[in-house]
């Protein structure tokens, strides 16, 4: 082995759509402003009684699926999310019940919107050891119900959903190239959820005071995101020996369409190689790499031997770029 190659990848989106038009009637805000200021017209949302590993488990299905390979095969299971099902046990855990699968590893990596491009690096990494056969990464996030829909500046940039990979051993040229990772704790009081850990254990204040929901300095956010992302990208092809022209396609973080185009001149790339679909799913934190990574193979903008970039931030602050040959 050699490398460690993505042998088959599933998304799963919740039917259920809340459009810019339906926010106007929550809180005091305009499609005129959510698109102009972010690029997002709808987000899913997840229906009542549907939880993390529901999401994860059906975009799980199809990636295993896509990789033709026996759910049994797969005996390392890492879920990146920030929205678990409970605080424990790890989502993984209850993603594996649901897959039917018997005693594989399985753990949770919370790295925010950094989370899927975190625990691929991680599963790459115990794949290369070769203590395990096939690992499937997952990301997904419920993130409408950590989202204060009370605040208009952050409830109208989250949705829900889920992404996954399978990752096999490798002989070829296939595979993950590089991957870069990077974050600064300084930075986390600017994207947090205050309460429900062990600093604010849940409380009847602290749901009075509206604890339990994501807080965020979206315009500090906003810079230190495209100068990471930037160099994250740079660094994973350095490491890779590449250049931006040998690039197909990236997947980048969705938070704001405006990030996303100001990342694309950074790294004087046409905004034609990069994948864009805010639009129809808002931020969707780990999920959102995933699903891009999903969608971009579905829809044949890229393929077999292809070299893609996936680059992100989020809360931590935490960023991070994997270039993978497809
Ligand atoms: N509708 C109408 N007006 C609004 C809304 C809204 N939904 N939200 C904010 N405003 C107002 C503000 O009150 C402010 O009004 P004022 O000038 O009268 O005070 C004005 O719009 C401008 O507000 P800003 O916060 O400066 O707007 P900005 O252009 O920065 O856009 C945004 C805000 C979209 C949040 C942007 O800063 C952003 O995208 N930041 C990055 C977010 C991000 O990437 N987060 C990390 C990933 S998430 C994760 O890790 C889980």
């Amino acid at each position: 082995m050699n490398r460690v190659k993505i042998t088959g990848t599933g998304s799963f989106l919740p039917e259920k759509i809340l459009t810019n038009s339906q926010l106007e009637k929550m809180v005091e805000t305009s499609d005129e402003w959510i698109t102009k200021r972010t690029g997002i017209k709808q987000r899913r949302i997840a229906a009542d009684g549907e939880a993390t590993s529901d999401l994860g488990f059906r975009a799980s299905r199809q990636a295993v699926s896509a990789a033709g390979i026996d759910v049994q095969d797969i005996d390392l299971i890492i879920c990146a999310t920030i929205t678990p099902d409970m605080v424990f046990p790890a989502t993984a855990c209850l993603i594996q019940d649901k897959l039917g699968i018997k005693e594989a590893a399985a753990f949770d990596v919370e790295a925010a919107c950094t989370g899927f491009i975190s625990a691929l690096a991680a599963a790459e990494g115990m794949l290369l050891t070769g203590n395990y056969r096939n690992a499937l990464v997952v990301a997904s996030e419920i993130l409408s119900r950590v989202t204060d829909w009370e605040d208009r500046s952050t409830c109208v940039l989250f949705g829900d959903g889920a992404g996954a990979a399978v990752l096999s051993p490798g002989t070829g040229e296939s595979g993950i190239l590089s991957t870069h990772l990077g974050a600064s704790g300084a930075y986390s009081d600017l994207l947090y959820l205050p309460a429900g850990g062990s600093l604010n254990p849940a409380s009847h204040e602290t749901v009075d005071n509206r604890l339990h929901y994501m807080r965020m300095e979206g315009n500090k956010v906003f810079k230190i995101a495209v100068q990471k992302m930037a160099e994250g990208s740079h660094s994973s092809l350095e490491k890779a020996g590449l250049g931006i022209e040998d690039l197909k396609i990236v997947v980048p973080h969705q938070a704001n369409l405006r990030i996303i185009k100001a990342l694309a001149k950074k790294l004087d790339l046409d905004m034609e190689k990069i994948y864009v679909n805010i639009v129809k799913y808002g931020n969707m934190s780990a999920a959102t790499t995933a699903v891009g990574l999903d969608e971009i193979i579905r829809k044949g903008l890229a393929s077999e031997g292809d070299i893609i970039q996936l680059v992100a931030f989020g809360g931590g602050l935490t960023w991070g770029a994997a270039t993978v040959r497809l």
